[in-house]
């Protein structure tokens, strides 16, 4: 059985993990400006509890944000409507060397904030050291490879094309305002494969961060300021509904990237007045399966089942979120899923091996054990030591067997449950793909070459990511991520986010002797940011 959670005194919490909050509560980036927010504000709630004398738990209140207001949020789309300027903007229209000078400037100067991120990302959404450090180094590697992708791609449109007589540039141009939307359980990183990107081609941004895992994004803005030009980036913070509302209802927003629910997605979407302009790319929910068949390695399937499903306590959009086991291998597989799903170590972000950590989201605890609940009282159990909340804490309950009238079956659960179902047959599995209403991935654990094969092409055209003998995830983050049905739309990767923020625009010409002479003297002349040869070493 794991061992129970222990929240700390206010003593016991260590030198090396405490945060300062208040330096940067209330703070939000409007028209490159810092800016202090004097109306009201809400407290930032940590998951992590801290224990009082009397032994009971509070929840630490680790600093404030602010609560902007509807003319807030509208100010800071003005002020990235003026620098964007109808495409006439200094960013939109700067050289893309210089504008991939800019972004380098902005990762040289985003590594100074690590520590404060780390630290911030531990205790606004109980990240464990390891992985908040992994997600801040992450997301520089995605910034900078983000910056080698478009020199490629710059690289490859700085030559002409001859066709049929005409003479063509083809390039990728920006596409105007840009609302970005993280999610809770990569804040920054989900956030900033939308950002950088967006940034990086030439549009400009406002950025609304998550509920939770939001002053985090604080101890970047002076990096922000100093590398783009005033309005570029701007970072708001809010209830959804007073600032996200109004801007999208302007019709002045021309792409949303959003990251989280396709229930909030429609409804941004539906508000846009004009919708046949709204650019949209999105990462939603996902009912990941993983199929164990009879000739899995178990150890394998265990040892990727249980990391898939309960890393960063299950809160990933890639996460599994429910196992097929096939009923020859049922008993097995189950006595060492629950074993090793009792051996993860609960502990506090900062303790060293924790792989079990509090929760974040209001109420999470409340719910899974309803999840657990529906499927008990539908003929399920938990079959390992888990299901018990303490505090914000929730130790990870495997429930067997789910089947398709249990919440666990179709629902995302978002945390520490694993259902399992048992099946006799693949046309089980079909049957779960045709129901659901996500096709993000699969992982299949099995040896057998042609029922891989078989499984393999039956899957395909359901999800967007077959994971072989290993769970499923994003990473690496070359590789296209995407979703079908209510998992995504369009596609992201550093290369993949470049097209998606931007549009190819050509400017063409009758291949003559006189047309050739009036853009060659405009590129010896350097006299356009567009028609250029230039190449970025
Ligand atoms: O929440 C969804 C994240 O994109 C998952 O990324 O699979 O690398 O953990 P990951």
């Amino acid at each position: 059985m794991s061992e129970p959670i222990r929240f700390p005194t206010v003593e016991e919490i260590p030198e090396s993990a405490r945060v300062d909050g208040a330096r940067w509560s209330m703070q939000w980036l409007c028209d490159g400006e810092i800016r202090t927010f004097h109306g009201p504000g809400a407290d930032v709630l940590s998951p992590i509890c801290v224990r009082q004398a009397d032994g009971s738990l509070t929840r630490a209140v680790i600093g404030r944000t602010p609560l902007l207001d509807r003319a807030a949020a509208l100010e800071a789309l003005a002020a990235a409507r003026r620098a964007w300027d109808e495409g006439r903007g200094e960013w939109p229209t700067m050289r893309v060397a210089r504008r991939i000078g800019a972004m380098e400037r902005f990762a040289e100067l985003m590594g100074k904030a690590r520590e404060e991120v780390v630290r911030l990302l531990m205790w606004e959404i109980g990240k464990t050291r390891k992985d908040a450090e992994s997600e801040f180094d992450r997301t520089l590697l995605y910034v900078r490879d983000t910056v080698e992708a478009l020199k490629e791609l710059d690289r490859s449109s700085a030559r002409f094309v001859m066709e049929e007589g005409f003479l063509g540039q083809i390039r990728r141009s920006p596409l105007g305002v840009v609302l970005c939307m993280g999610p809770f359980n990569y804040p920054l990183n989900e956030t900033y494969t939308t950002l950088i990107p967006a940034l990086i081609m030439g549009n400009a941004v406002v950025c609304k961060v998550p509920k939770y895992g939001a002053l985090l994004h604080a101890p970047l803005f002076a990096a922000m300021r100093e590398a783009f030009p005033p309005g570029v980036v701007n970072v708001i913070y809010g209830d959804g509904p007073t600032t996200v509302g109004p801007i999208m209802e302007s019709g002045e927003v021309d792409v949303l990237a959003f990251i989280g629910t396709s229930r909030v997605v429609n409804i941004l979407k539906r508000q846009h007045p004009q919708p046949n302009r709204l650019r949209s790319i999105t990462g939603l929910e996902a009912k990941n399966p993983a199929i164990v068949l009879p000739d899995a390695d178990l150890d394998v399937a265990v040892k990727e089942c249980v990391s898939g499903a309960l890393s960063f306590n299950g809160q990933r959009c890639t996460g599994i979120k429910l196992i097929f086991v096939h009923r020859s291998i049922e008993r097995e597989f189950l006595d060492r899923l629950s074993a090793a799903v009792d051996a993860l170590k609960a502990g506090m972000p900062w303790d060293q091996g924790a792989q079990l950590t509090p929760l974040p989201e209001d109420r999470k605890t409340e719910r899974l054990a309803a999840y657990v609940e529906d499927a008990v009282s539908k003929g399920a159990r938990v079959v390992n030591g888990g299901g018990a909340a303490h505090g914000t804490f929730f130790r990870p309950a495997v429930v067997h067997p789910v089947k398709q009238d249990m919440k666990l079956y179709t629902e995302e659960q978002f945390g520490p449950v694993l259902p399992v179902a048992t099946f006799d047959d693949v046309s089980e599995i079909d049957h779960f793909m045709r129901l659901s209403e996500y096709g993000q991935q699969v992982a299949l654990f099995g040896r057998d070459r042609k029922k891989m094969a078989f499984l393999v092409d039956a899957l395909v055209n359901q999800v967007s990511r077959i994971n072989l003998n290993s769970q499923c995830r994003r990473g690496p983050d070359t590789f296209p991520f995407t979703g079908r049905k209510d998992s995504a739309e369009g596609t992201l990767s550093v290369s993949d986010a470049l097209r998606a923020f931007s549009i190819r625009t050509v400017v063409a010409t009758a291949s003559n002797d006189e047309n050739k002479s009036l853009v060659s003297d405009i590129i010896v002349g350097r006299l356009s940011s567009f028609l250029s040869t230039d190449y970025i070493f």
